[in-house]
C-alpha cells in the first residue's frame, strides 16, 4: 500500500473535549446526569489531517485501555470497538465495559481512509469523575452566618477561607480532587493555585444541579505534609443582591464540598475529603465581594502560610457542616473561564493629587491588575466605567446601582502586586484614586477574563465597516460569556437573558466554538423548566421571571437547532424535546384562542430604533410594546422547528399534530394579520419580516409583501433598519431570501443612524445595547451587548465568505459554498475552523476575473458554487476544469454558475473569459 501520511489529531469526546482544557491534563469525564443521554457513554472524536485530495474515511478502529501500558500494546481492555465501516468521526458513543468512578480511560484511533490505513493515534484520556451521590464522602462544610463586620443588607461578605493538612506517606501512583466551591472557589496545594481557571465553576441554579471542577494533582502529592486551601466567594451563590426575595434568587452562604482520591503504587487509596477537621476564617484579607459591587482587599490581613502545611490555625474556627445546596452533582463539561487577554493601557490622565484617569482603549469584561509600592494602610481605589463624561471624568450612572468598585488596602511591603479573584466588571476606563507615587502603564494591566473557548473564525473584507463590527462584536461576544451568555457585564444585572441570543448564538458560533458552553445553557433552561411546562426568560433563574411569551423562551428551541446545524449533534436534540414540546403544550393550553392565535407576548419588538437619535434623546428605552403578530409568527414557526426535530430524533408519531397545529396558526394568523394591501399587522419592517421568514404568506400574496418589505427598507428607512431585538433576528436573512441581498448588504455597511456603523463612528468599541445609546437614557443603556448583532454573521459566512453547514449532513461534513457577490464587495477571506478542520474561502474580483481559493477539511465534502457569467470559464490551478481533476467529484452547470462537488483538500479557482 502506498505510505500514507495523514496523521490524526485528537480527538476528544465532544461533550468533553474542553473538559480536558479545563483540567490541563488531557482527562475527560463522563456526565453523571442521568437524564443525559451520555451519561454511560462518553463521545470520541477525532480530526483527521491531511492534504490530500478528496481524503475520507472509510473505518474506524478504536481501543479503549484502563492502563497506558495495555493501550500501547495495542490492549483495549475496556474497549476494542474493531474496525467499523463508517464515516462518521465525531460524536462516536463509547460502547465498551460500564465504567467505574474515578477511573482513567485511555483511548487511541485509527482510521481506514480511501488513501489507506493511518497510524495508530498518540493516546488521549479522559476520567469518569464521581459519577453517583454516594462518591462524594464527605459533607458540605461552611459557615452558614454572618460575621460580625458582615453587611446582609449590602450584600457583601467576606471571602471564607478553608485549610486541611494532611500527610503522604507512601508514593502516589494518581491523585484526583473534585471539588464544588460554591459561589466561586480557589483551589490551591502547598500554597498554590491549582488549574488556571478563575470565576469556577460554571453558575447553575444550586438546587438544580451543580458543577464540580476535577484536577489531576499527582505531580503535586510527593511524600511529606501537605496543605489544601480552599477560598470561597459569593458568585451567584450568595446573590448580588439581598433583597427583593420574591426575584433575586439566592442560595446562602458559600459552600464547599471537596474530595481528594490518592491511589497509591501499592494499590491502596486514601480519601480527603471535607468535615468537621478542617478549619476556616473570614477574616482574611477578602474583606468583600460581590459581582455587581467590586472587592476590597486588605493585604494587612494577610495570613501568611495558611494555605501551607505547619500553618499555625488554632484561632481559626472548626468548619460547620451545613445544608447541602440540593442539586445534582454533575462533571462540569464546559469551559471554566481564564484570563484570555492582556491590555496595556493606551493612556493615563492625571487628574490631581493621587487621582488618575485610565484608558484601555477597549471596551471589556474582567479587571485590572495593579502594582503598587506604598505605606502600610494606604488605599488605593479602582472604579470601573464604560465611557468618560464631557467633563473627562467617568460615567457610572448606566451601571445603576452596581458600585464597581475594587479596593486594595497596602501592606507596605515594597512592590505589591494584586488582582481580584472574585468579582469582575465591564469598562474601558477606571479612576485610580489613592496611588502613591506615579502611575506608568506598567503599573495597571486590564485582565478580558472570559470562557476558556477558542475563537474559530477570520474574517477580512473589501469592506472596512463589516470588518470593524466584525472585531467590535468579537470584544461583545468574549465580554458577555461567563459560563453562561450574560446581557451585559457592567450594570446591576447581568442576567442570561434568554430573548438576547435567539439567532445571536447562532452568529456567535462562527466566531466562538461555544458549542459546550450552549450545550449547558440548554440545560440550564432545561432545569428552569416548571412541572406545568413553563419556561424562564432568564435560565439559571437568578432572577425569577417567567413571563410566558414566545420570544425569549423560544430561544431555547432556537439555540439547540443551531447546534444541531452547526455540530450535528442528535444526542442532544432527542435529550431536550421533551421539554420543547412540554412548553409549546403549555403556551397552547394557556394561550391559544380557537382561531390558533397566541395572546401571550412580554416584550414585543424589544428596543426598536426611535425614529431618529434625537427623538430618543434622554427617553427610557426599557418600553415593552406586547404583540400577538409576533406571539404567534413564532408559535407557527416553533412547530416547524418541531417537525424538523420529530424526524431527527425518532418522533415521527408527533408530526402530524405540530403540522395541523401549524396549519391552523398560520391561518388564523393570516386572517387576523394579513392586510389587502399587501402587508402585515401595522406594517413595521418586523411585522413583515416575522411571515416572509417563517414562510407563512398566502402564495397568492407573496409578491405583494416582498415588494413592501423591500419598499420599507429602500424608500421609508432609506436604506436603514427600524427593528428592535425580534426582527433583527431575521434582517439579513430576510432580505436574502426576498432576493433583495443588495438591500441587505447596504443596510449591514451603513454608517448612519441606525446601524452597527453608526455605532462605531460614535465610538463604540463593542456593541451597544440600543440603536441610539449615544443619546438614550442611562437606565437602560449598556455599552456592551450582543442582541442587536442578529443573524449578522450567519450572513457575513454562509453568504459574503460562502461557508455554510448542509441543512441535512450537519455539522459542516458537507460545506456549502456559494457566495453572493453585492454591492461594492469585492473581496472575502475567511476561515472557520468545524469539528473535521478548518475550511476556508478566499475570494477576490480582479477586473473581468474571479478568484477563489478554498480549502475543504479531510472526511467532509463541499458543493461549490462558481459565478459563472455566459461566456465565462472556470480553471483550477490555471487549467480548464473538466470535471474530471482529482477530488472534483462532479460538475453540473445551473444558471449563472457552475456547481461541483468537490472532496477535500485545497482548490484554486479562476473563474474569466
Ligand atoms: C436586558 C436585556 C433583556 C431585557 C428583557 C434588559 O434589561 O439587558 O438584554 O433581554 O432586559 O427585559
Amino acid at each position: 500500500m502506498k505510505r500514507f501520511l495523514a496523521s490524526i489529531l485528537f480527538l476528544l469526546p465532544l461533550l468533553t473535549v474542553k473538559a480536558q482544557i479545563n483540567l490541563r491534563n488531557l482527562r475527560c469525564e463522563m456526565l453523571v446526569n442521568p437524564l443525559s443521554v451520555t451519561a454511560e457513554n462518553p463521545r470520541l472524536s477525532w480530526e483527521i489531517v491531511g492534504k490530500e485530495r478528496g481524503l475520507k474515511q472509510e473505518a474506524y478502529e478504536i481501543l479503549v485501555a484502563s492502563d497506558p501500558a495495555k493501550l500501547a500494546a495495542g490492549e483495549g481492555d475496556l474497549w476494542n470497538s474493531g474496525k467499523v465501516e463508517t464515516d462518521n468521526s465525531v460524536y462516536i458513543a463509547y460502547q465498551g465495559k460500564r465504567l467505574a468512578s474515578n477511573k482513567a480511560c485511555y483511548w487511541k484511533v485509527r482510521v481506514y481512509t480511501n488513501k489507506g490505513l493511518t497510524e495508530w493515534s498518540g493516546p488521549a484520556q479522559w476520567g469518569t469523575g464521581l459519577r453517583y451521590y454516594k462518591d462524594w464522602e464527605g459533607r458540605w462544610i461552611g459557615f452558614d452566618r454572618l460575621f460580625p463586620w458582615e453587611n446582609a443588607a449590602a450584600s457583601r461578605l467576606s471571602a471564607r477561607y478553608f485549610r486541611k493538612e494532611f500527610a503522604v506517606a507512601k508514593q502516589v501512583k494518581s491523585a484526583t480532587a473534585y471539588i464544588m466551591g460554591l459561589g466561586l472557589y480557589e483551589l490551591s496545594i502547598d500554597g498554590k493555585k491549582v488549574g488556571d481557571q478563575v470565576l469556577a465553576p460554571a453558575p447553575t441554579d444550586y438546587t438544580k444541579n451543580i458543577k464540580y471542577n476535577t484536577f489531576d494533582v499527582t505531580e503535586q502529592l510527593k511524600q511529606g505534609q501537605h496543605a489544601i486551601g480552599v477560598v470561597l466567594g459569593n458568585g451567584r451563590f450568595y446573590a448580588m443582591r439581598q433583597t427583593k426575595a420574591y426575584k433575586n434568587n439566592s442560595f446562602g452562604y458559600p459552600k464547599l464540598m471537596f474530595q481528594l482520591i490518592i491511589t497509591y503504587t501499592d494499590g491502596s487509596r486514601a480519601v480527603i475529603k471535607t468535615d468537621d477537621s478542617w478549619k476556616g476564617t473570614a477574616d482574611g484579607p477578602i474583606r468583600t465581594n460581590n459581582e455587581y459591587d467590586g472587592e476590597e482587599y486588605d493585604a494587612q490581613k494577610e495570613m501568611k502560610g495558611w494555605d501551607k502545611a505547619g500553618f499555625d490555625d488554632k484561632s481559626w474556627l472548626k468548619a460547620e457542616f451545613v445544608q447541602e445546596p440540593g442539586g445534582r452533582y454533575e462533571a462540569q463539561m464546559n469551559e471554566n473561564m481564564k484570563v484570555m487577554k492582556d491590555l496595556t493601557p493606551v493612556a493615563i490622565i492625571k487628574k490631581g493629587g493621587d487621582r488618575y484617569i485610565v484608558d484601555l482603549g477597549q471596551n471589556m469584561a474582567g479587571w485590572v491588575k495593579l502594582q503598587v509600592k506604598g505605606k502600610k494602610g494606604q488605599k488605593v481605589t479602582l472604579r470601573f466605567a464604560e465611557s468618560l463624561q464631557d467633563n473627562g471624568e467617568i460615567f457610572t450612572t448606566n451601571l445603576r446601582d452596581a458600585k464597581a468598585t475594587d479596593i486594595y488596602t497596602l501592606k507596605g511591603e515594597g512592590m505589591e502586586s494584586w488582582e481580584p479573584r472574585f468579582t469582575y466588571h465591564g469598562f474601558r476606563y477606571i479612576e485610580v484614586s489613592g496611588y502613591p507615587g506615579t502611575l506608568s502603564k506598567n503599573d495597571i494591566t486590564g485582565r478580558l477574563v472570559y470562557d476558556d473557548i477558542a475563537t474559530v473564525s477570520t474574517f477580512e473584507s473589501s469592506n472596512a465597516v463589516l470588518n470593524q463590527i466584525y472585531k467590535n462584536s468579537w470584544w461583545a461576544i468574549a465580554s458577555n460569556y461567563k459560563g453562561m451568555p450574560i446581557d451585559c457585564p457592567q450594570r446591576n444585572e447581568r442576567q442570561p437573558w434568554l430573548g438576547d441570543r435567539a439567532m445571536v448564538a447562532y452568529s456567535e458560533s462562527f466566531l466562538f466554538d461555544n458549542a459546550r458552553l450552549y450545550t449547558k445553557w440548554l440545560d440550564d433552561i432545561k432545569y428552569a423548566q416548571k412541572p406545568d411546562g413553563a419556561i424562564p426568560d432568564v435560565a439559571p433563574a437568578f432572577w425569577r421571571y417567567y413571563s410566558d411569551n414566545m420570544t425569549w423562551p423560544g430561544t431555547y428551541l432556537m439555540v439547540a437547532e443551531m447546534l444541531y446545524n452547526q455540530t450535528g449533534d442528535v444526542a442532544l436534540l432527542k435529550d431536550h424535546y421533551p421539554s420543547m414540546k412540554k412548553w409549546l403544550q403549555y403556551m397552547k393550553d394557556r394561550y391559544m384562542t380557537e382561531d390558533g392565535i397566541v395572546t401571550k407576548d412580554s416584550y414585543g419588538d424589544w428596543c426598536v430604533p426611535p425614529v431618529t437619535a434625537e427623538a430618543g434623546k434622554g427617553v427610557n428605552a426599557d418600553q415593552k410594546h406586547p404583540s400577538q403578530l409576533i406571539s404567534t409568527a413564532y408559535y407557527y414557526h416553533f412547530m416547524q422547528v418541531m417537525m424538523r426535530f420529530c424526524k431527527i430524533t425518532g418522533n415521527e408519531q408527533d408530526s402530524t399534530q405540530f403540522a395541523q397545529l401549524a396549519e391552523k396558526v398560520k391561518q388564523g394568523f393570516n386572517s387576523k394579520f394579513y392586510h389587502e394591501e399587501g402587508y402585515y399587522g401595522d406594517n413595521t419592517l418586523t411585522d413583515n419580516l416575522l411571515p416572509v421568514c417563517f414562510k407563512m404568506i398566502d402564495p397568492a400574496n407573496k409578491n405583494k409583501v416582498w415588494k413592501n418589505l423591500a419598499y420599507i427598507v429602500e424608500v421609508t428607512n432609506k436604506g436603514h433598519l427600524s427593528t428592535g431585538v425580534v426582527g433583527t433576528q431575521w434582517l439579513m436573512y430576510g432580505l436574502t431570501e426576498i432576493g433583495k441581498a443588495e438591500l441587505a448588504y447596504g443596510m449591514a455597511t451603513q454608517k448612519t443612524y441606525p446601524s452597527l456603523g453608526y455605532m462605531i463612528e460614535n465610538g463604540a468599541t463593542s456593541i451597544w445595547e440600543l440603536w441610539n445609546g449615544n443619546t438614550a437614557a442611562p437606565k437602560m443603556n449598556s455599552q456592551n451587548h450582543v442582541m442587536m448583532l442578529g443573524d449578522l454573521f450567519i450572513w457575513y459566512f454562509e453568504h459574503l465568505a460562502a461557508i455554510r453547514a448542509d441543512a441535512r449532513e450537519t455539522g459542516f461534513k458537507k460545506v456549502i459554498m456559494k457566495p453572493k457577490r453585492m454591492g461594492d464587495l469585492s473581496a472575502v477571506n475567511a476561515t472557520y475552523r468545524s469539528n473535521y478542520g478548518e475550511v476556508k474561502s478566499d475570494w477576490k474580483q480582479v477586473g473581468a476575473s474571479f478568484f477563489w481559493n478554498i480549502t475543504v477539511p479531510p472526511n467532509t465534502t463541499a458543493v461549490v458554487y462558481l459565478p459563472v457569467a455566459p461566456g465565462e470559464k472556470v480553471y483550477e490551478a490555471g487549467k480548464l476544469v473538466t470535471g474530471k481533476e482529482e477530488g472534483i467529484l462532479s460538475t453540473k452547470p445551473i444558471t449563472g454558475r457552475l456547481v461541483l462537488n468537490v472532496g477535500s483538500g485545497n482548490y484554486s479557482f479562476e473563474v474569466k473569459k
